[in-house]
């Protein structure tokens, strides 16, 4: 049996350009994984099983980290039956990759199980989804093309984030469909003296989506106005929405944030950047989707801060 812990992302920052012709946006932007997980245990089984840790699951062929995990042994031509229990922490259709990383914590498990070069990982990963290959990488990167260029930067460490789920749900698709609707619009940059230091160099942080994910739910900008003013500081769109997000100093700071949260958000949460998409464990320490070994990491697969 293998644990791996797979890591939401964020968005920070989010620049968009015109529909191409196969249907999505060219993207550009600092993509981060930070300290808000899924938790996955792989392994063999009499036959093909996918189950929820607790609650419901979008069960079979629909889930996206199932299909990461048959998409692998496919491609390796094997026919092990696979058993996979999901235990689902980040928020859907919440704009932070909760899908993506499942997928991307199966696709890797998958693939050292089932012995994938990483060209095969790699190619499965774009086919699965624009944020899957970021999620397989995982840490720090600036992230181009549809999602499928990843090129990792240092590690940020500089700054803990309050997180806030507004009670609506967004769907991607509908809202670059929303974007385009709008005629292409660009989002006002983020002042530079708001960012944390280590993110000044990155240039202009802003999520062009904001525009289009506040027309379709303008809920999101009363919540976002609310926690601007209870915060004294930016607030962010990640990805799609509708989470929402502020840069604090470190997590204590991000924690007491949270008290000055309105009621009726879906879900909140201080988070940490980590340096990794996903981590896995198969009984003895804690390693790297390259497998080497996290000596520093903490002793279960929960989410580290
Ligand atoms: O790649 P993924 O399946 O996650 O994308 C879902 C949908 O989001 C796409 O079908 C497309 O409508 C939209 N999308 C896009 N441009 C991107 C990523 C996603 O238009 N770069």
């Amino acid at each position: 049996m293998i644990h791996a812990t797979a890591f939401a992302k964020l968005n920070i920052g989010l620049r968009v350009g015109g529909r191409r012709a196969d249907g999505f946006h060219p993207i550009h932007g600092i993509f981060q994984s930070i300290g808000w997980a899924d938790q996955l245990a792989i392994g063999a089984a009499e036959q093909d099983q996918v189950d929820s840790a607790h609650g419901e699951l979008v069960s079979g062929e629909r889930n996206l980290g199932w299909r990461a995990l048959l998409a692998a042994r496919e491609a390796s031509g094997a026919n092990q039956p696979l058993s996979m229990v999901l235990d689902k922490q980040i928020p859907v259709a919440a704009g932070l990759g909760g899908g993506s990383a499942d997928a991307a914590a199966a696709l890797g498990v998958g693939a050292r199980m089932f012995g994938l070069d990483a060209a095969t990982t790699l190619r499965l990963a774009t086919e699965l989804g624009s944020d899957v290959p970021f999620c397989l990488r995982g840490g720090t990167a600036l992230v181009s093309g549809r999602g499928e260029v990843v090129d990792s930067q240092d590690p940020l460490s500089d700054f803990a984030l309050a997180m806030v789920v507004p009670p609506i749900e967004l769907s991607t698709p509908t809202v670059f469909a929303e974007w385009d609707r709008l005629g292409g619009p660009t989002a006002p940059s983020t002042a530079d003296r708001a960012l944390p230091p280590s993110l000044r160099s990155h240039g202009p942080v802003a999520n062009d989506l904001e525009p289009a994910a506040t027309a379709l739910a303008p809920a999101v900008a009363d919540w976002q106005d609310q926690l601007r003013h209870a915060w004294g500081r930016p607030v962010l769109l990640s990805g799609s929405g509708p989470t929402l997000y502020a840069f604090f100093v470190d997590l204590d700071e991000a924690a007491s944030a949270l008290s000055g949260v309105p009621s009726g958000a879906r879900d909140v949460r201080a988070a940490a950047p980590v340096r990794h998409g996903w981590v896995w464990s198969d009984g003895g320490e804690v390693r790297a989707p390259d497998g080497s070994v996290l000596h520093d990491w903490p002793g279960d697969l929960s989410p580290a801060s």
